[in-house]
């Protein structure tokens, strides 16, 4: 990174912090996590397919720990973290309750402070990675998860696909308009767009599974497995492009090498 990218990197990451605290850390968004406690198809199969039994996880972005509550029993030792300190109160709190033992803490996945070669396993699900909102944050992210991994460890991680029939009625329509001088465009990219949702604007996240598979081979990572949540749900467990293109959650599982 060169010295002018620094300070763009470092606003990106701050909107990113005080967004995520904004959305999540309060009313009904706050309240739909506190009772959401179950796994989804797709999230199920790859985490019982690539997710080793016993040893270190660290779930990072862990919401209110809706994942790690479900896979306490089968890590030795979990620790868990996010960016939005009501979340974890939510998950201490039934933590405290359960008698899981999870160590959950407030923190950034750009900046881990956490000592290298450490967890057989990381997680980043449901689609987290692409709410880090420059492509910078990105690659800190995934050479920290790198780092903090084991020899032979996995990481698994959840996103959502730029290009889906949404996409396409909220972006790409209007804006090969707006190119045609037939309307107007605010010049946005797919990755992140802004759309009416009744009288709430939303910004919407996705990535570009093409992208991301370079970015993790750049990182050092080997892509063990791909497919979407389309796919899984219809018991369709083989690789296939199709998953490319899927609307929301694709999986993606990889190692750092041995
Ligand atoms: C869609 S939620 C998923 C929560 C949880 N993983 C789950 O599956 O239920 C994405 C989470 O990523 C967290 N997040 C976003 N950016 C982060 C960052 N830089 N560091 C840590 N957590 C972050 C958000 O606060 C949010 O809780």
């Amino acid at each position: 990174m060169t010295a002018s990218q620094q300070p763009e990197t470092e606003v990106a990451n701050f909107r990113n912090v005080i967004e995520k605290q904004l959305f999540y850390g309060r009313g009904e968004v706050l309240e739909q996590y506190s009772k959401a406690w179950e796994l989804r198809t797709g999230e199920a199969y790859v985490f019982d397919k690539f997710l080793p039994s016993g040893g270190r996880l660290l779930d990072v972005g862990c919401g209110t720990g809706r994942t790690c509550f479900l896979l306490a029993g089968r890590f030795q030792e979990i620790d868990a973290f996010d960016i939005v300190p009501e979340m974890i109160e939510v998950a201490r709190k039934r933590n405290s309750e359960l008698g899981t033992g999870i160590h959950f803490f407030v923190g950034d996945a750009t900046q881990l402070s956490v000592a290298s070669d450490q967890y057989d396993a990381v997680l980043f699900a449901y689609n987290g990675i692409e709410g880090i909102l420059d492509k910078q944050s990105q690659i800190k992210v995934l050479s920290e998860v790198f780092r903090v991994l084991r020899p032979g460890g996995v990481f698994v991680f959840t996103t959502k696909s730029c290009f889906n029939s949404t996409y396409a009625r909220h972006f790409y329509v209007p804006r090969l308009l707006a190119r045609m001088g037939l309307g107007q465009h605010d010049g946005g990219t797919p990755l992140e767009v802004e759309v009416m949702q009744g009288s709430q604007k939303m910004r919407w996240h996705t990535t570009n599974p093409f992208s991301m598979k370079a970015l993790l081979r750049k990182t050092g990572f080997e892509l063990l497995y791909f497919n979407s949540e389309v796919r899984l749900g219809r018991g369709q467990t083989k690789p296939s492009l199709t998953a490319n293109f899927h609307r929301w959650d694709q999986f993606y599982a990889c190692r750092k090498p041995q």
